[in-house]
């Protein structure tokens, strides 16, 4: 029996990583959704990367949320991060250099994650770059999660833009509308993307996606088995 839950574990790790009293880098509404996917899996010895760990809240939180784990932080400043959990590494690796973000994981998850959270830069590019290499060291069944994938809808983020009304484009031969074009900036390009990787995982040449789960803020894809 554990005594805390998520949100708990998260406010206690937050003194030791020097986060300013109150303040919440990441919303409520995203530890409550971990706690439902997590929960099951608290005892299990899973191997779980996070990939953008800012000052180490939710490294640490994961660290003592699964005492059985093995937690490994990347981040391309992680002097920044301070965490307490014996069952947590850091490396620096950034999200665009796929040569080098695929050495950190050879070297530090050979035996492949069970779990890996994109929080970092929530650029479209890097986080696709980031994903295609990623997705290779998840085992079969494990779970990948982008965080904060609607920074494509803002103007001010860097490839954010503000959302385009869809529009119907071109004919076909029997009269009906061939596309459906709707908005793909940054972030929301890539994640619409990925809805390929479930839908047409038989002619692509990537890591099959057997499913998809889009909440405000959180997208979990399953690795087929
Ligand atoms: C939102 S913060 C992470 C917060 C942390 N996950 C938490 O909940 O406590 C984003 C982190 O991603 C890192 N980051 C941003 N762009 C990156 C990139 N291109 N490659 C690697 N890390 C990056 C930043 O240095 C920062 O520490």
């Amino acid at each position: 029996m554990h005594e805390k839950n998520l949100h708990d574990t998260w406010v206690d790790a937050g003194p030791i990583c020097g986060a300013p009293d109150g303040e919440y880098s990441k919303p409520f509404s995203y530890l409550m959704y971990y706690e439902d996917e997590f929960k099951s899996l608290r005892d299990a010895p899973l191997t779980i990367v996070e990939i953008g760990v800012f000052r180490g809240q939710f490294l640490e939180t994961l660290g003592r949320y699964f005492p059985n784990a093995s937690i490994l932080g990347i981040d391309s400043q992680p002097e920044r991060a301070t965490f307490q959990g014996k069952n947590i590494a850091l490396a620096y690796g950034e999200q665009g250099d796929r040569e080098g973000l695929d050495a950190v994981f050879r070297t530090h998850v050979p035996q492949r994650a069970d779990i890996i959270i994109d929080d970092a830069s929530h650029v479209g590019e890097l986080t696709k770059s980031c994903y295609d290499v990623a997705i290779q060291w998840l085992k079969p069944g494990g779970r990948y999660y982008i965080e904060d994938w609607g920074t494509g809808y803002w103007q001010d983020w860097p490839d954010g833009a503000s959302i385009q009304a869809p529009m119907f484009e071109g004919k076909t031969p029997s009269g009906f509308a061939s596309r459906l074009i709707s908005h793909s900036a940054g972030m929301i390009g890539v994640i619409k993307e990925l809805v390929d990787h479930v839908g047409a995982a038989e002619s692509l040449d990537t890591p099959t996606i057997a499913s998809m789960s889009v909440i405000p803020g959180v997208v979990r894809l399953l690795k087929a088995g």
